[in-house]
């Protein structure tokens, strides 16, 4: 029975919905954290102690949420993030995800390890936007790319993803081996049948549907000996501008910009590489220091209110990106109920301006942050 959307006010109650839904093995892949899972809770609470000073008496009687993000139209300033295999949350998978970013005028970051195909997916999420009045006329797609042991593989797909529509490439680092997931291990967790990940097929390959954790059919999409020089391969194979994702140190985000990419995502994958990584409000405030005047910097991990986004913003970020929630809303009511995460949190935002003294997305600045004595 599809639950009633409209009474779930918060990501966190999408949460429980999503977990009554799904089998244990999906839930427990989508929620994990690596190891000891210190680092997935540590990036909320982080959120949690940066704490605001509003400004009084602004007129925010009329506000605006719209921003921009090399040249993609943000409704709100929220990506959605990569996650994998989506359609262990609802048949449609991606497709239903990028038809809500769609809807919501926000930009969809497509996994690589998708169980739909790119192009399926992109054409999705382009319908839904011409026939939405309300959305931008085309969709603003992005692909997750892991640099993958096979060169030429991971090259035909960069440019695959930009001959589909792909706005902007976005390259995974923190990942030269998979963050173990304890509960993946117990659970023997495998790639379900009828389901395959699509855009990574080879002849011959393994097709993930047994083995445990991530390790036996995926071993061979990233690489350990991946260096910053392998970012070239990427920026000569595509004209389209890339986004350098997993970085959590200020000379990495320098690196990076050096080497061509056009934004960093402050990233530690959502707590599941390395167990012990800093919590990204930890680190985005170094990187923001070094970085800001060179491109946008996006900060994801532990993002769950509205007002998470304004503490992100008055840090130095340009925008967030929300990971589980989504797939909360996916498992909850498929494209509707990633419609109704992305309205819940566009809402949250737009009431954060207005009770933080902001009439629109610029006028979010540090000195919104409360520096303790
Ligand atoms: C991820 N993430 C991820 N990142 C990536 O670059 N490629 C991927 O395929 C995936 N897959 C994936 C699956 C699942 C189930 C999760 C939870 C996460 C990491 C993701 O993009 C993002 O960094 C975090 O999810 C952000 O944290 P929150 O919002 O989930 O707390
Ligand atoms: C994960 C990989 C797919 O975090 O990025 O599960």
């Amino acid at each position: 029975m599809t639950p009633d959307l409209n009474s779930l006010l918060n990501t966190e109650s999408f949460q429980a919905v999503a977990q009554s839904r799904l089998s244990k093995m999906a839930f427990d892949y989508y929620r994990s954290g690596a190891w000891g899972e210190w680092t997935l809770q540590a990036n909320m609470d982080a959120w949690k102690k940066i704490r605001l000073l509003p400004r009084a008496l602004v007129d925010v009687s009329q506000r605006n949420s719209a921003s921009d993000l090399l040249g993609m139209h943000m409704a709100f300033p929220l990506l959605i993030a990569p996650t994998a295999m989506q359609c262990m949350a609802d048949p449609e998978g991606e497709v239903a995800t990028a038809r809500a970013a769609a809807q919501a005028g926000v930009p969809m970051v497509l996994s690589s390890l998708s169980t739909r195909s790119l192009e399926d997916v992109v054409s999705a999420a382009n319908a839904n936007a011409n026939a939405n009045a309300n959305a931008n006329a085309n969709a603003s797609m992005v692909m997750q790319i892991y640099i993958s042991s096979d060169r030429g593989f991971t090259k035909a797909l960069a440019q695959r993803a930009q001959a589909a529509g792909c706005k902007a490439l976005m390259v995974t680092v923190d990942t030269p081996v998979w963050g173990v997931r304890e509960r993946d291990i117990h659970n023997s967790f495998c790639v379900p049948h009828g389901m395959s990940i699509v855009n990574l097929q080879r002849p011959s390959q393994p097709t993930g549907h047994s083995g445990s954790g991530m390790g036996q059919a995926l071993g061979w999409t990233i690489d350990a000996s991946l260096t910053w020089k392998d970012l070239d391969l990427i920026r000569q194979s595509v004209n389209i501008p890339i986004m350098v994702k997993g970085i959590l140190r200020a000379d990495d985000a320098g690196r990076a910009f050096d080497q061509g990419a056009s934004a960093v995502v402050v990233s530690n994958h959502g707590g599941r590489q390395l167990d012990g990584a800093a919590p990204t409000a930890e680190a985005l405030p170094a990187i923001a220091r070094a970085v800001a005047d060179r491109g946008p910097i996006i900060v994801d991990g532990g993002i769950r209110r509205g007002v998470d986004i304004v503490r992100a913003l008055a840090m130095g970020a340009s925008a967030v990106q929300v990971g589980r929630p989504i797939l909360w809303g996916l498992a909850a009511g498929g494209q509707a109920g990633v419609e109704r995460v992305l309205h819940i949190l566009a809402h949250e935002f737009d009431l954060a301006l207005a009770l933080s003294g902001c009439p629109n997305v610029k006028a979010v600045t540090a000195d919104l942050i409360c520096r303790q004595a």
